[in-house]
Parts: C-alpha cells; structure tokens; sequence
C-alpha cells in the first residue's frame, strides 16, 4: 500500500478552501495535516465548518510542512506566498495568479508577479502534460466552463464567438460586499464586467485562434454556472467523439442542468443541433468543477494517479 499523500490547504475557511478539504477528507491517497487561516489560526477545522464533524484537522497562521498545498487564497496572496513552499512538493493555486503571461497578467489582475505562469490545469487540454508537475494554475470558474463547452472545436474556429453565463454567489467568495449581500441579489439577475471579465484571456488562449466575447451575469442561487454558445452549424457528435470515456464530463443532447452537477466533480456539456445553429451549454458547480475538485483531480494527475481518484461520489439530491 503507497503512503498517503500529507496534503495542506491554504485559507481553508473560505469556500473554495473548504470545498478542496471535502474532496480531500476522503481522498484515499491522501492525508491532510493541515489547513490555514489568519482569523481563525488555533482552532480546529469543525470549529469553522461544522460540516466536518470528526475531520479534527487543525488550523494555523502558516502552513505546516507538507507534500502537496493547495492555495485557496485571494489574487496577489498566493503569488506571495508561493516562492516559500518547498521547491519539491505540488503546489496547485486556485486564484488567478498563475494563469496568464505578461503583459496580460498585469492588465487584468493589476500587479507584477515574479514567477509564472504556471502549467495550465484544465486536464482535458491534455492530461499526460501534467504528470510530474510540481506547481500548477488551476483555471477559473467560469474559464472551466467556457473551455470546456469550446474544446471539441479547438482550432477550427476563428474569429469573434459570443457568450453568456450565470454564476451562483458562492463565487464571489466568503466576504460579503455590496454587490453579494442577500437583499441585493436574491430574485436578481445582474450582468457586471461585461466584455471584461478576467477569466476571458485565459480562455482565448487555451482555446487559441478566436476571440471571445463574454457577458457574466450573478444569479439568485449560491453554487453553480451555466455558460451557453451559440455557433454556426457543428454536429453533437463532434462533443460525443471528443469526451467520449472521460469519467468528469458528460455530454448530453439537451440542455444540462446545475441541479445535476452540484457537489460533483463533473461537467455536463448539452448540444442542441438546430437549423444552421448549434446551441452548446456547460453547466458545473464553480466551487466543484470550477476550482476544488479540479484542484483534486490536478493533482491525481501530477501524482500519476487515476484522474478521478477520490472524485467518484454522486451529488446531493434535492
Ligand atoms: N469562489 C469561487 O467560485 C472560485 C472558483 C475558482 C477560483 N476562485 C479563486 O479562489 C481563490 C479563493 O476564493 P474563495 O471564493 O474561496 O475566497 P474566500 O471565500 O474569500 O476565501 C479566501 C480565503 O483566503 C484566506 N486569506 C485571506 N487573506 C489571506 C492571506 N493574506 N494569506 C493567507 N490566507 C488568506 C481567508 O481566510 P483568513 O482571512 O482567515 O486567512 C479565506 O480562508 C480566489 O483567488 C478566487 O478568485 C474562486
């Protein structure tokens, strides 16, 4: 039997943090020792989240020594702290650090990085590039969704391709604002960052050859994201071929649904072929499939594990 895995996660009381603990927790290779928070340092995780009965897994300022850190920490945080981890564990970050060269990582996070970017953690734009990597850039939320909805095409479309998407609150993180705060956004739909939101040049460049032009919405609901294209004419069957055996996404030839994907670690891609139009939608949960089980699933396959190992639970039903 392998060792287990000694796995940290950094800022484990916000939402991404907490959810990469769940996948963890009951990881079968994995073992986590620690978790941190500046707020709550001294505690132990069910202190915070009580969904953790019987996961004692204690809280500190700094992360202890480990194999494996997960950085679920606000952008420019985990660009500071990164250069300290040890040079041989697997350090994966889930904010944008990591994501985008210069000068593109500047104009849209708005500081200078010293190291990066790290390899590009969407596992279907190629899995065997990621076994042994030691620090990986796991893509944002809504870019999950919009690059894997596209990646059947990659290549073989060019020029301008539009789409719109809808974000659970959950995705604005822990801390409340004025655009998050409940009486604001419950029975709401409000669009923001249109056309510039910053999760858009990571998708043009790993969908490469087209420019993308994006409305992101916030919804009245706490997890989840629904993106939806509408192309030029392309058979489902391209989607089909292209996901055919991949255990995290499902094709569907109707419209898929959040309901279905919430607290899993999968995607569910739906393609209705129409008259001259191909209506193509990606439906995950952001805080699963858009950050801390793809978190997990990075890992799997910088360890040279199976990519769904410790991913194969069923989500909550209503
Ligand atoms: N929410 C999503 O759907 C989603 C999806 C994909 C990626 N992301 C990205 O993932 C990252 C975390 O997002 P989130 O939604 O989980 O945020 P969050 O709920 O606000 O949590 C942030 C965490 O970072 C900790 N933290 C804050 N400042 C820190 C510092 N200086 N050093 C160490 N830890 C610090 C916080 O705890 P303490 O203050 O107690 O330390 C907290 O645990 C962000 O970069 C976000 O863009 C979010």
């Amino acid at each position: 039997m392998r060792e287990a895995l000694r796995a940290v996660v950094v800022g484990a009381t916000g939402y991404t943090g907490a959810e990469t603990l769940r996948w963890l927790v009951s990881h079968p290779g994995v073992r986590v020792v620690g978790a941190t928070s500046q707020k709550h340092a001294g505690k132990v995780l069910p202190d915070v989240w009580p969904q953790f009965a019987g996961h004692r897994v204690p809280i500190s300022a700094e992360p202890p020594e480990a194999d494996a850190y997960f950085l679920c920490m606000p952008h420019g945080e985990a660009a500071k702290l990164a250069p300290s981890l040890p040079a041989e564990a697997v350090v994966i970050d889930l904010s944008g650090d990591h994501r985008l060269p210069e000068p593109l990582h500047t104009q849209h996070y708005g500081f200078a990085r010293a190291h990066g970017p790290w390899p590009y953690g969407l596992p279907e734009l190629g899995m065997e590039r990621m076994i042994g990597q030691k620090r990986v850039a796991n893509p944002g939320c809504f870019a999950t969704a919009l690059e894997l909805a596209l990646l059947p095409l990659r290549g073989q479309m060019s020029g301008r391709v539009s789409a719109v998407g809808i974000t659970g609150s959950t995705g604005s993180g822990a801390s409340p604002s004025d655009t998050t705060h409940h009486p604001l956004r419950a029975e709401n739909l409000r669009s923001y960052k249109v056309l510039s939101h910053q999760h858009v040049p990571e998708v043009e460049l790993a969908l490469g050859s087209m420019k993308l032009d994006f409305v992101p919405t916030s919804g009245p609901f706490r997890r989840g994201i629904l993106v939806t294209y509408v192309l030029p004419a392309v058979p489902a069957s391209a989607w089909e071929a292209f996901y055919a055996g991949n255990p995290l996404v499902r094709v569907l030839r109707r419209p898929p649904e959040i309901l279905h994907v919430l607290g899993t670690p999968r995607a569910d891609i739906g393609v209705i072929e129409g008259d001259g139009v191909t209506v193509v939608q990606c439906a995950i949960d952001n805080l699963g499939r858009g950050a801390g089980s793809q978190a997990v699933a990075n890992l799997n396959l910088c360890m040279g594990w199976a990519y769904d190992e410790g991913l194969r639970h069923v989500g909550a039903v209503p």
